[in-house]
């Protein structure tokens, strides 16, 4: 065990966990943010997405202590005060989720892109999407609901 410092959503925590541990185990079960998901485990379905200084990464095999080294870890709890972020306005207005189990992961991955990329393509969407995998098939909503986050903020 160790004490470890985190900044998430631009608030600090400290935990007392195994350095090992996942981050995404020490976001939904220690700090109590659950709104990043548990898939694969394995950095292979991207449920667990979320920003590491802006970039997106996979929770689920990033130990809790290389995690200390972000300025800012940001979960999808953090990407607005008020869910109105355009992809998440985006998202509301083409009624993108069916089970919703992979859309905060999808979420953050969206807002990755449009930082670096503020007029995606389709092929550049699937591209940077492709890691995000939708078992219920929301990928043709997914990519209409980024083109229009990319009209909502430009
Ligand atoms: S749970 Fe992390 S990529 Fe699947
Ligand atoms: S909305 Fe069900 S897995 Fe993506």
């Amino acid at each position: 065990m160790a004490s470890i410092n985190l900044t998430i959503n631009n608030k600090t925590y400290t935990v007392d966990v195994d350095p090992q541990m996942p981050l995404l185990w020490v976001l939904r079960d220690v700090v109590g943010l659950k709104g990043t998901k548990f898939g694969c485990g394995m950095s292979l379905c991207g449920a667990c997405t979320v920003h590491f200084d802006g970039v997106a990464m996979r929770s689920c095999t990033l130990p809790v202590a290389a995690a200390a080294g972000a300025k800012n870890i940001t979960t999808i709890e953090g990407i607005s005060e008020n869910i109105d972020h355009a992809v998440q306005k985006a998202w509301i207005e083409l009624q993108v989720p069916q089970c919703g189990y992979c859309q905060s992961g999808q979420i953050m991955s969206a807002v990755a892109l449009l930082k670096t990329n503020p007029r995606p393509t389709d092929a550049d969407i699937d591209s940077a999407m492709m890691g995000n995998l939708c078992r219920c098939g929301t990928y043709t909503r997914i990519r209409k609901a980024i083109h229009r986050a990319a009209e909502i903020m430009g």
